[in-house]
């Protein structure tokens, strides 16, 4: 299946769409898609067949995502904590993510013409050469679409994006570009892997499991966290909008948390600014390098 699925909603629930979506929509939703094992277990298939099928279901989910109006999505695909599982489930996981980022590269049309943009967050080092050729290439050919985001988290912990973040500032800082007064958790935000998106809005996460398991720790101290007690390739239509009603019900609290938060920030020396560019251009060469490669 591609990335993006074509509309599969009935008449109702079109309607019901068009009502949620005039009240105020979230304009960056993460997803913690959990429950894909458990999906497997109750069907009596293999494991990977149930991440498969919460591909399946990722694909829908963006499709209700362009409908309701929602320009920025990031999922939880692969944690670093996920090596762990058994060689099987973890080879099936890498192939699946093979198939599904070459069928980027394949429906590059397709996904020009709906302007999506797909970035990978993590730590790309810890995974095969050949799927980082892949996943560099999709998101390089796909960087300068602007009408929706999607970002996957793959090989990815919060606390392995802060350790980086940190790094880079040491780096930084031994490197006379930046001094340690400089330092401060705009720069931060800035040095993490997710530096291009705003905070998400609302995190929505399935399976009945209420904690974060290392997601965007950094980045949802403002959003509206809503679980969802469903398998996530079980998840439907009617749960996104129960979750996009949620958050229209908290969102006028979080907007007020936001503001506060945003008059604490302090804005950037030219000094940090120039780092932060170099660290960009650093970035987007080492991607350019493997594009090239
Ligand atoms: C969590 O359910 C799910 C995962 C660890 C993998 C999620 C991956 C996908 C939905 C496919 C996405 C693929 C790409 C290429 C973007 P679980 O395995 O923890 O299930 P459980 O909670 O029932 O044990
Ligand atoms: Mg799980």
């Amino acid at each position: 299946m591609s990335w993006i699925r074509e509309n599969t909603l009935n008449w109702i629930q079109f309607l019901a769409v068009k009502i949620i979506k005039s009240g105020g929509v979230p304009k960056h939703v993460a997803f913690i898609m959990d429950g894909n094992r458990r999906y497997a277990n109750k069907k009596r298939v293999e494991k990977v067949e149930g991440h498969t099928k919460g591909f399946d279901k990722l694909a829908e989910t963006l499709q209700w995502c362009l409908d309701l109006g929602i320009p920025e999505v990031t999922v939880y695909a692969f944690s670093i904590e996920n090596f762990k599982r058994s060689k099987k489930e973890v080879d099936g996981l890498m192939e699946l993510a093979r198939q599904k980022f070459q069928r980027v590269l394949d429906e590059r049309e397709m996904l020009m013409e709906h302007g999506v943009c797909i970035r990978v967050i993590g730590n790309l080092s810890l995974l095969p050469e050949d799927l980082i050729q892949t996943i560099t290439k999709a998101m390089y050919i796909t960087k300068d679409n602007n009408k929706a985001y999607l970002n996957v988290a793959f090989a990815y912990t919060s606390r392995d994006e802060i350790t980086h973040a940190v790094k880079d500032v040491v780096e930084g800082v031994k490197a006379g570009d930046i001094l340690p007064e400089d330092i401060s958790e705009k720069l931060m935000s800035e040095c993490l892997y997710t530096n291009c998106s705003p905070e998400p809005d609302l995190l929505i996460r399935t399976s009945g499991e209420v904690r974060f398991s290392d997601f965007l720790l950094w980045q949802t101290t403002c959003s509206c966290i809503y679980f969802a007690d469903v398998l996530w390739p079980e998840f439907s239509v009617w749960d996104m909008l129960a979750a996009v009603f949620y958050y229209q019900r908290s969102s006028s609290d979080l907007e007020t948390t936001k503001q506060e938060q945003s008059n604490n920030v302090v804005k950037h020396t030219n000094r940090v600014a120039t780092y932060i560019n170099k660290l960009q251009r650093k970035r987007e060469n080492l991607s350019l390098a493997v594009v090239q490669s």
